[in-house]
């Protein structure tokens, strides 16, 4: 589905602009490019989640600008592969990882997902994937190609913001998909395509007040630097992007669509 409002090329494209950095901050605390409902708190919690060491080879589906790929490549240690399908993203990575002089432990590639990942078997130590698998067609295929590319014993980490947890009107529908194609699961679907793609489930964590918090702060954050945005924006698209993070703010406070963290093992 084509995107009636674009929220990751803005966001991509624009990345060092002061307004958007400032935005990020005021939004996550923490500035690692984030297009997403992760806290900082919870960034800071996915390393010991995926038992991370210098040593670990690391996969991440759906990087976006790679900030947080070259964060944990230099607090870390480990090697990093970070794949998104969105060119500004992959350009702005790359640059990113360059600037730290990161570029043989960290590295980008522009990937569709959706397709059969061109990786070897048994080839990450953990993959993780923060608000990307709503978007993509064929989830259950896609786990099954993220446990083939895990060693025995790896970790997959990835998180749905897109979970039906109560009424949506077609409206809210159209308003929360408005920025591309979405792919709303019932509660218990993400647990059965995990155990169908011969994963072990270790932990679901409702993380629903996460995406509440922080559509609220980007929302408001944005609101601030109007002027700034309209200007790269556009009037029209400005106005599609803070409805957009209204009503994922309506939905998640009102539990009407959650967002859950799930943590398994090959
Ligand atoms: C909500 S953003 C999250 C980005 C990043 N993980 C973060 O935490 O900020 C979703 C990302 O998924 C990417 N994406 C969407 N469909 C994809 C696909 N088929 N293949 C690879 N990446 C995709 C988008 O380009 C975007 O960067």
């Amino acid at each position: 589905m084509e995107a009636k409002v674009d929220l990751y090329n803005s966001s991509y494209g624009n990345y060092a602009l002061s307004a958007y950095s400032e935005i990020r901050f005021e939004t996550y605390g923490e500035d690692y490019g984030q297009t997403s409902w992760v806290t900082t708190a919870e960034s800071n919690e996915i390393p010991k989640l995926l038992q991370l060491s210098s040593s670990s080879t690391v996969l991440e589906i759906g990087c976006g600008s790679g900030g947080y790929a070259v964060h944990l490549a230099k607090h870390i240690g480990c090697q990093v592969l970070g794949l998104d399908i969105n060119a500004d993203g992959v350009r702005n990575a790359k640059a990113l990882a360059e600037k730290d002089k990161l570029g043989v432990r960290v590295k980008f590639e522009q990937c569709d997902v959706s397709q059969r990942l061109p990786l070897e078997d048994n080839a990450f130590d953990a993959i993780y994937s923060n608000d990307v698998l709503c978007h993509v067609p064929r989830r259950g295929q896609i786990l099954s190609d993220l446990r083939r590319v895990l060693k025995p014993g790896g970790r997959l980490l990835f998180s749905d913001a897109l979970i039906v947890g109560g009424l949506l009107s077609n409206e809210e529908i159209a308003t929360r998909s408005s920025i591309g194609m979405y792919f709303f699961s019932p509660p218990g679907e993400n647990e059965r395509l995990i155990k169908q793609s011969g994963l072990n489930l270790i932990e679901a964590r409702d993380t629903t007040d996460s995406a509440a918090l922080l559509s609220k702060r980007w929302h408001d954050a944005r609101e601030k630097r109007k002027a700034a945005l309209v200007a790269t924006e556009g009037e029209a698209n400005f106005a599609g992007v803070q409805r957009f993070l209204e009503c994922v703010h309506t939905l998640t406070a009102e539990k009407r669509l959650l967002r859950f963290l799930y943590i398994a093992v090959k």
